[in-house]
């Protein structure tokens, strides 16, 4: 279980990501930060594109930057959302795919310049179907 003090550095990990937006349409910044199991931490941000279906959330870039590095597991994220002052947690797609490597338990911190929200990802995606026949070998 990720501490107190592990969030924190996460999300200032998912902040300076967010930095890094490339969001020239929504001028929404994003940044997340993923703890492998490894212990590293692996970031993203979003990319927009003018074809605007083709934008890929911060959340997916972390996670594929991840997996692209071989790490399969992650116990902890944060996102960091600096143009809003409420908290903003992760699109369904991105819960969809963020389910794949990462346990109902693994620890979620999400917020803007406000207050942040401290959850897990069974709370983002509950009951969340065929979560233990993932192929982690392959
Ligand atoms: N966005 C993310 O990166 N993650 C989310 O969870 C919500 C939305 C991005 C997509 C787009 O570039 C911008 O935020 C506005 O929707």
């Amino acid at each position: 279980m990720a501490s107190k003090e592990q969030m924190d550095a996460l999300f200032a990990e998912a902040r300076r990501a967010a930095d890094f937006a490339y969001a020239p349409y929504s001028k929404f910044r994003v940044g997340a930060a993923l703890l492998g199991a490894d212990g590293t931490v692996y970031s993203g941000c979003n990319v927009e594109n003018r074809s605007f279906g083709l934008t890929v959330c911060a959340e997916r870039n972390a996670a594929l930057q991840g997996v692209a590095k071989g790490c399969r597991s992650f116990t902890a994220l944060a996102i960091s959302t600096p143009d809003s002052e409420e908290p903003v947690g992760p699109c369904g797609a991105c819960r969809q795919v963020l389910s794949e490597f990462m346990e109902a338990a693994a620890a979620v911190c999400f917020g803007g310049s406000g207050p942040r929200v401290n959850v897990t990802m069974g709370d983002l995606l509950p009951y969340d179907s065929l979560h233990d026949l993932s192929t982690k070998n392959n």
